[in-house]
């Protein structure tokens, strides 16, 4: 189905073989740079934002109001899609235990001018409230953005990115065994499995959570695609069955990279040339590597999808130095 969107991300993003192999099963790995996208530092956020800005537009807002934490990707990509559309944006941070540093993120939101209002992550959404209650008494047209661009426009957008892939796979003459990535709020996940669904495909759609638990994940992302269904009237069986989430990567917690983390991240980019980062990309290319070796998978066409975060890699830089041997 069509629905309006903005036109601001370069795609269909670059899909290639990466040259270096990962491991001893003679596995063929590509890779999807969705990190790419155009918009201020990339990432899959982008794809969402060309939807949502477009409804925005279109229920003649004239202020975006998003939230997340103090080093979002969501929020810093939000910041520089409003801006550049002119419109106004504010961002509500959850208040970081200590003083974020002025570094990724944190420093985007600056340079794109957002402003900023914290909270507590227990007053998030009375908070929310407030501020577009107060943008409203000051004769503004808000327009509201879950966290992670979550909702039906968000997984649209993946919808969409599914039937990218597959056309360049034909493309590539290559049919994928498995397509992994990093799943946060599961928008990406559930657009994925929607796309595959309505195009018949076959890939094992594998996401690897960042922080929640395989319930919690596996049943927000079953909403995202149910919500989905309803809309546009799309009938798919046995939803949590086709759902597969994988929290065994989450290691202490989001945003707390181990050793392994580290050590691929470092692997990618100097074999490479790759960015991954610590709290997304690098947990999922890692997880994907040992969840490879864990369930034997051979001779298989794999896909990982890089779904940015590049401006992440570049706060608490430090903990590279504590990376043990060289690679
Ligand atoms: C770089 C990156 N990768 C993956 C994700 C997860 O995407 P989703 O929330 O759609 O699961 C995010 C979300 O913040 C992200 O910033």
């Amino acid at each position: 189905m069509k629905i309006d969107k903005l036109d601001f991300i370069f795609s269909p993003t670059d899909l290639y073989k990466i040259n270096i192999c990962f491991d001893k099963s003679n596995n063929d790995f590509y890779i999807k740079r969705d990190d790419l996208t155009g918009l201020a530092m990339g990432g899959n956020k982008a794809r969402k934002l060309e939807y949502f800005i477009q409804d925005a537009l279109d229920q003649e807002a004239d202020y975006i109001v998003t939230y997340g934490s103090t080093q979002s990707n969501h929020c810093a990509m939000t910041a520089a899609a409003a801006s550049k559309l002119n419109l106004p944006c504010l961002l509500v941070l959850a208040k970081p235990d200590k003083e974020p540093t002025y570094t990724g993120n944190f420093f985007l939101y600056d340079l794109f001018d957002a402003e900023i209002v914290y909270t507590s992550t227990e007053e998030v959404s009375e908070t929310i409230d407030e501020e577009i209650e107060k943008l409203s008494n000051k004769g503004y047209n808000p327009y509201f953005i879950y966290g992670g661009g979550h909702g039906n426009l968000g997984t649209h957008a993946y919808v969409e990115a599914y039937q990218e892939i597959i056309s360049q796979a034909e493309d590539l003459e290559v049919n994928f065994d498995y397509i992994f990535f990093a799943s946060g709020t599961g928008t990406t996940q559930a657009g994925l499995i929607i796309g595959k669904e309505l195009q018949g495909g076959s890939e094992e759609i594998i996401g690897i959570s960042i922080a929640r638990d395989k319930q919690r994940g596996t049943d927000v992302i079953s909403d995202s695609i149910k919500d989905y269904c309803n809309q546009f009237n799309i009938e798919i069986s046995n939803i949590e069955r086709k759902i597969n989430f994988i929290d065994s990567y989450i290691g202490e917690g989001y945003g707390i990279a181990n050793q392994e983390v580290l050590k691929t991240i470092k692997l990618v980019a100097k074999k490479e040339g790759i960015l991954l980062d610590p709290t997304y990309t690098g947990k999922a290319f890692s997880g994907m590597l040992d969840y490879i070796e864990k369930n034997k998978i051979k001779d298989k066409n794999i896909l990982f999808i890089h779904t940015g975060g590049t401006s992440i890699l570049l706060d608490n830089t430090e903990q590279f130095k504590e990376i043990e041997e060289r690679i």
